[in-house]
């Protein structure tokens, strides 16, 4: 599967969003990742409805949409049917759910991928019972809550764990494993070895010089690490 590199408009200037969207468009990104937080669930207020909203009106790229809020059950649909037809996956922390199963399934059932992202301290046996059903699974390398912090690297053996339970498991449902926080030019080599698909980076890509550039190199790199995983 061609690995997916995904720019988090969290770090992009709010005062040009449409422009910084189609910036990492033109540069290359396969998907645009939109960080949607509450204030509960973490420490910080960020993107909303009516966001979605417009950027759907620019023809972006397919948007993975990051719930880190307490009530995922209340909005999930809300944010489907306004970015219609450009979500292409809506991903829930599995702290913040008590029905997990039955949140995976009214998300599948609106049509689009269905993630589930795990905090750094959320064990990877969390989501034993739901490996058969999600799509993605997304492991925070950072805290969740802002952009523009340090990678955690203790998490690059539990991506690496994580590809080898998928990979020796028997389900024919096969979850990509995304990586969302501090992901750089200096370490997103280590994290593709591991086994990550879909790498997020927020300031990564937006507090650099030239993102196309930027998309360009992290896929060189990421092709190359992958490979030695062979
Ligand atoms: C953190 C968010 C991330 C963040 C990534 O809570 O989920 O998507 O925007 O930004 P960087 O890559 O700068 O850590
Ligand atoms: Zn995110």
């Amino acid at each position: 599967m061609k690995k997916l590199i995904v720019p988090s408009i969290l770090s992009a200037d709010f005062t040009r969003l449409g422009e910084e969207i189609k910036a990492v468009q033109d540069g290359g990104a396969d998907w645009i990742h939109v960080d949607v937080m509450d204030g509960h669930f973490v420490p910080n207020i960020s993107i909303g409805v009516p966001v979605i909203e417009a950027v759907r009106d620019i023809n972006p790229p397919p948007m993975d949409i990051h719930l880190m809020i307490d009530n995922p059950d209340d909005f999930a649909e809300i944010f489907i049917e306004y970015g219609k037809p450009f979500v292409k996956l809506v991903t829930v922390q599995v702290e913040t759910c008590k029905l997990l199963y039955s949140t995976i399934t009214k998300i599948k059932s609106q049509g689009v991928m269905t993630g589930v992202a795990l905090n750094p301290a959320t064990p990877l046996s969390s989501l034993d019972e739901v490996l058969p059903y999600v799509d993605l699974i997304l492991i925070m390398t950072v805290e969740p809550g802002f952009s523009g912090q340090k990678f955690i690297r203790s998490m690059i053996p539990k991506v690496a764990r994580l590809r080898e339970i998928i990979d020796k498991s028997n389900d024919r449902n096969k979850p990509l494993i995304e990586v969302d926080g501090g992901i750089k030019l200096d370490n997103i080599g280590e994290v593709a070895e591991a086994g990550a698909d879909v790498f997020v980076s927020g300031s990564g890509i937006f507090k650099s010089n030239n993102y196309a550039e930027t998309i360009q190199e992290m896929r060189q790199i990421v092709e190359i690490s992958s490979a030695k995983r062979l």
